[in-house]
């Protein structure tokens, strides 16, 4: 953040306030209002957060008018297509491409810390059978803090590296555990010698009573998947981690916080509802009546995989999902996907229909990675967790961020308070 010599003046009850502005290397210019309340006494309100940068970060930057995410600089397109999971994940925590050498280290270092401590066995059996996989990740994330003890002092820069290296490297194993364990089926262990997304299926899919070899066009859609899910600046549940973690909670605790909000349907929740959605309209013909209902304003149904707080055009990944969906679905031999064919009807009819057009709602991530997932044979009950495995490197690399921050402060919103001035208590006999 650059400091320019643009000012901005505020005038209000008789009062006149100049403001520093602050430039970015790429994005709107910003008010810097910290001083506001100590000079002028009074707030800024903004729920929702739709004018507020509530942080300066040098990981992720997003252009919602072009259509446009860089990680560390790079295009999202470029990394999905000539790069993998773990190399983004490098970008991501240390801010540049990784050498061959680095790399390798990387690739191994996440690789040895794939198994959890075996106690953690006895906690997945205390959920109920049929558990959401979202609710075991919450629990199980958060319980990491009673198991590995020795990575939880935020003030340590070396325990900081070892949580971030554990949390990676082990969400494939308890996002496929939880699956495992919501249909009763076996653990099955992580296998060293495969690549994080074949690690993952094999966990998912393989049962000790049968060989099971990873199909490399899924594994490299899935590690795709990962790809376009690994960050996107300062959303809903990189918000609550950074929040979470501002006032010293240990990763894990931070990283739990962050999966539950990212469960929410408006959030990472949306990639199950849009599939169960494209499921329910079921056939082309079904699809003006939905997209009636999704204008309607006394029906609180929206188009699910629609619409972004930040993209006014195309959501840069929906199209590489797209793509991915068509490649996928024609290597496995799928002809005529029928949730594919409603999903691309869907999408023609909605972005040429003027409600859609006028409010700039275009498809995003969600909206076609769900057909991918089911495709590869998950429900839909794990797409949510797939996303928050993947989400895992972005919140850790945003709160390595902020705690290496020394002008770190506590995250404390103020209020427009509108509740009842102050009043004197009466006794209950006299109410
Ligand atoms: N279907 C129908 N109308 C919509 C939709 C939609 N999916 N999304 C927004 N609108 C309308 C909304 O009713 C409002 O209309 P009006 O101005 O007439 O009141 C206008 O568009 C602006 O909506 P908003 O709710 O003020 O926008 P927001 O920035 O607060 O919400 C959103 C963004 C993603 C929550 C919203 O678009 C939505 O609910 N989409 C569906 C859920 C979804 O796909 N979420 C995944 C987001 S991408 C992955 C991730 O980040 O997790």
């Amino acid at each position: 953040m650059a400091e320019n010599n643009k000012t901005a003046k505020l005038s209000f009850d008789g009062k006149e306030l100049e403001l520093p502005m602050l430039s970015p290397t790429a994005g709107p210019d910003v008010i810097d209002i910290r001083k506001l309340y100590a000079q002028g006494d009074v707030f800024t309100y903004d729920p929702g957060f739709t004018s507020t940068a509530a942080t300066d970060s040098s990981i992720t930057f997003i252009d919602g008018d072009k259509g446009e995410l860089l990680h560390r600089g790079y295009p999202i397109d470029q990394l999905a297509e000539k790069s993998h999971f773990l190399e983004v994940c490098y970008l991501l925590l240390y801010g540049d491409l990784p050498s061959a050498e680095q790399l390798e280290d990387f690739e191994s270092r996440v690789t040895n810390h794939t198994m959890l401590h075996e106690q953690m066995v006895y906690f997945y059996r205390g959920f109920r059978r049929d558990a959401h996989p979202m609710a075991i990740m919450v629990g199980v994330v958060g319980a990491m803090s009673a198991f590995y003890h020795d990575s939880t002092d935020i003030n340590d820069p070396w325990q900081r590296e070892v949580a971030s290296i554990r949390l990676i490297a082990k969400m494939p194993t308890i996002a496929a555990w939880a699956y495992k364990f919501s249909i009763g089926q076996p653990f099955v262990y992580p296998r060293n010698d495969l690549d994080y997304a074949s690690n993952f299926l094999r966990m998912c899919f393989a049962v000790p009573a049968e060989e099971y070899e990873v199909n490399p066009i899924l594994s490299r859609a899935m590690d795709r998947i990962f790809t376009l899910h690994a960050d996107h600046e300062q959303n809903a549940s990189t918000s609550t981690v950074r929040l979470a973690s501002s006032s010293g909670a240990n990763p894990f605790a931070c990283i739990a916080a962050g999966i539950a909000c990212l469960w929410g349907p408006a959030h990472g929740g949306a990639n199950q509802a849009c599939l169960e959605m494209l499921r329910e309209i079921g056939t082309p013909d079904r699809i003006p009546e939905f997209i009636a209902r999704a204008k309607d304003k006394d029906d609180p149904f929206r188009l699910m995989g629609f619409g972004h707080r930040v993209y006014k055009n195309f959501d840069p990944r929906a199209r590489v999902m797209k793509k991915s969906a068509d490649e996928v679905l024609d290597l496995l031999g799928i002809d005529n996907n029928p949730t594919l064919q409603v999903a691309k009807e869907l999408e023609k009819i909605a972005i040429e229909d003027p409600y859609f057009a006028e409010r700039k709602l275009y498809p995003n991530v969600d909206f076609y990675s769900g057909i991918i997932l089911d495709a590869m044979g998950f429900p839909t009950s794990m797409f949510t967790p797939i996303f928050s495995l993947a989400r895992t490197v972005g919140w850790i690399s945003q709160w390595k961020e902020m705690i290496a921050d020394p002008t770190m402060k506590i995250g404390r919103p103020r209020q427009l308070y509108i509740g009842a001035p102050m009043r004197d208590y009466v006794d209950v006999e006299d109410r």
